[in-house]
Formats: structure tokens, sequence, C-alpha cells
């Protein structure tokens, strides 16, 4: 363990294997995949040569499949046409132009690279707009400073941010209330486990606009899944800001933020500058995937074969209630409450020695790759390991 190059055993936390498959004993081999070599639809293979169907799907970051063919082949193309160069590219604009013909109150936008950069450039072009410095959050929004209580964090920038409780309204009403006129932004994830009540989104629209803040819904998993524009477009609510990542390049490095003008103005007096932000591939792929996003009717689909895998989450609940304590998230994304850590542990692996990698702690995601009679013989795996532990 020690000889590891990557401290942590890899970058992104969530896909350690005790994240994933809980954390083995000293010198136990648990079996669990650990690293994979090949991705393709809804299928991964690891690198002992294993093949397994996959809800974990990049943590929400591929909603077509891995190695959709379309978008393949425009990243290619944007290979061949030199991926980086002295001036900004034409396919930004384009991107712009589609993004914002598909999710009209994202009026500008800019490119990142990262959720977490997209998300700390809404909240500081929201201080630039109010000339306020406090923030309150919703969520999970990135590893960055300004939303983080983690060692190394200066306890000047944590002061200035506090947690706001999903879907709690009277809560929502009275912070928002008692930060007043220091407020800058509210930053939400619009879904986190279950779906937003109506009361809290008007609060959170209501309210902000009472004390002059900056309402940033942070869609980085949602966009592209409930609806091409998110939980926004799926609930009729309309934030001043929107963060957008994961599935908009279907894998490749993309986030934005946008939304309206005069607030996106801000960029010219601050800086937010990435030198890779437009390299053409994931742009290429971005704009490639809204297309087959339309095309295919992608959420829809993803709507449809969630609700199939959901309706047989709830069967496993009622079927297994003593290991099975309940069912979280909505059709596009969710996961099994489990009645003890151990039994999250051994569902995981028993499913991945099964060739399913099921993610024990919220999200698993469908893609357009996945279809009824996928979720059906996944749902077959689970019923029989927990029918095993019983
Ligand atoms: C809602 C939300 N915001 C922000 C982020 C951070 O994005 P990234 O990991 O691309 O920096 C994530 C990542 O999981 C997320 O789910």
């Amino acid at each position: 363990m020690s000889d590891w190059r990557v401290p942590g055993f890899t970058s992104t936390a969530s896909l350690r294997p005790d994240a994933l498959f809980g954390g083995a004993e000293p010198g136990e081999d648990a079996g669990v995949p650990e690293r994979m070599v090949r991705a393709s639809g809804c299928r991964v293979w690891d690198a002992r040569g294993r093949e397994y169907v996959d809800y974990v799907m990049a943590l929400g970051a591929v909603a077509l499949g891995y190695g959709y063919p379309d978008v393949n082949r425009a990243a290619e193309q944007a290979i061949a046409a030199g991926v980086v160069g002295p001036l900004p590219p034409v396919l930004e604009e384009e991107l712009a132009e589609a993004l914002s013909r598909r999710i009209p109150w994202i009026e500008r936008v800019r490119f990142l690279k990262t959720g977490a950069e997209a998300v700390a450039a809404a909240v500081r072009l929201a201080r630039v707009a109010t000339g306020r410095e406090q923030v309150l959050g919703c969520g999970y929004h990135g590893w960055l400073d300004w939303c983080q209580g983690a060692d190394g964090v200066p306890a000047s920038t944590r002061a200035l941010y506090a947690e706001l409780p999903f879907n709690d309204a009277d809560a929502t009403r009275r912070l928002i209330r008692e930060a007043g006129d220091r407020l800058a932004v509210v930053v939400v994830e619009p879904v986190v486990v279950v779906e937003p009540t109506r009361e809290w989104l008007e609060v959170l629209r209501v309210e902000t606009q009472r004390v002059g803040a900056v309402l940033v819904f942070d869609e980085i998993k949602t966009a592209f899944r409930l609806a091409i524009g998110g939980a926004a477009e799926r609930f009729g609510v309309r934030p001043d800001l929107m963060v957008l990542g994961k599935a908009l390049a279907n894998g490749f490095p993309l986030a934005a933020v946008g939304g309206r003008t005069d607030l996106m103005a801000g960029v010219s007096r601050t800086w937010i500058s990435s030198t890779l932000a437009t390299e053409g591939v994931a742009l290429a792929a971005a704009k490639t995937t809204l297309e087959v996003m339309d095309r295919e009717s992608v959420c829809v689909h993803l709507h449809r074969v969630g609700t199939h895998l959901l309706h047989g989450l709830h069967r496993l609940h009622r079927e297994h209630g003593d290991l099975v304590t309940g069912v979280g998230g909505i059709a596009e994304m969710c996961f099994l409450h489990f009645a003890a850590e151990h039994i999250s542990r051994d569902v995981a692996r028993g499913c991945a020695a099964r060739g399913v990698l099921f993610k024990r702690t919220a999200y698993n995601f469908v893609s357009l790759a996945h279809d009824e009679g996928t979720v059906d013989g996944t749902l077959e795996g689970l019923e029989d390991v927990l029918a095993a532990m019983g």
C-alpha cells in the first residue's frame, strides 16, 4: 500500500475501493475490482479482465454510455484539428449558443474544466455583483476553499460559509433573512436524496430576491439528467446562475457557469481564467452530446429506465426489510439505505462478484446504454445477494 504513487490510492475520493466496497482488512484481498482498463456503453472491464454492468457511471459524468460513438468521432475531429491554439476556438461560441438555445435562462456562459471551479466562479460573480461576502450553501459543491471546512482551509474563509438545510422552508427563510444585506449568494443542489418541495424552491427564489442575493443552482449532477435544463427546467424555477458539469460532455472534462447577462458581465471586473478551459476536445464532445440528448430523447429514457430500477429497489426494500431500510434518490439517481455499514459492504461486494458495480451510497445512475433488460438482470443479482445474506 505504501508503494502507491497516488496518495490515497486515487485522486477521485469516491472511486476508492474502501468508498465503493468498504475497507479491507490488512493483507486481505477482498476480490473487488480496484482499477479498470476499459469502459463501453454501460459495461466496464477491470484490470483482471472481468466484465461488469456499471451504475457508478463515472459518478454521473456519463449519461449516453461510455465511449458513445458520435461523441468519440467529434472528439477525434477536435484532436485532428489541433486541440488547442493561439486564439479562442469557434466551438466555444457555438457551444454557448447551443446551450442557451436549450436552456434559455443561460444567457451568457463561461467554460471551465471542473465542477468545483465552475461553482467557485458562480460564487465569485455573485460577490462581484452584490459587493457582499457571505454564502449559504446546500449540498456538495466541490473541494475548493470557499465551501469546505476541511483541514487547511483558513478559518476566515470558512466563516463566510454556512449550511442551508435542504427542503426546510422555515429554516431557509430564517437563515436568508438573518444574513440579510451581508448575503451575496445562496448556492443549492436542487436534489439532495429527495426531490425539492415547491415550498422550499419558492422560499429560495422569493427570499434571495428580497435580500438582494444571487440564487445559484448547482446542477452538476441534475442537468442533462432530470431534463437538459436540470431541476430548474423540471420544477419550473429560474435561478440567477446555473452551474453545469459532469454529463455535459459525456465524460470529457468540461464544466460551465451561466445565467443572467448582467451577472455574467461581472467577469470583466474580476479574474476567471484557465489555460485549458477552451481546449477543443471537450467542447466538441459537449456539442455532440447535446445533439444526441435531443435526438435520442435521453432524459426521457433515463426517467423510464431509472423508474424501472427505482421500482425494483422498492420491491427489494419490501422483501428484505431487515437488511434494506429504504430507498434514496429519484429515478435518475438512486440507491439503497442499508441497516448497517457491513451490510452495504457485503451487498456491494456480492454484486461485484456477480458482475455488477452498484454503489452502496448516493448515487447509482442509469444511462442511454442501460435498458429494462439490463436493469432486470441487476435486480436479480441484488435479490440473490440479499437472499443469501438474509
Ligand atoms: C453537485 C456537485 N457540485 C460540484 C461538484 C464538484 O465537481 P467536480 O468534482 O467536477 O469538481 C460535484 C461533484 O460530485 C457535484 O456533484
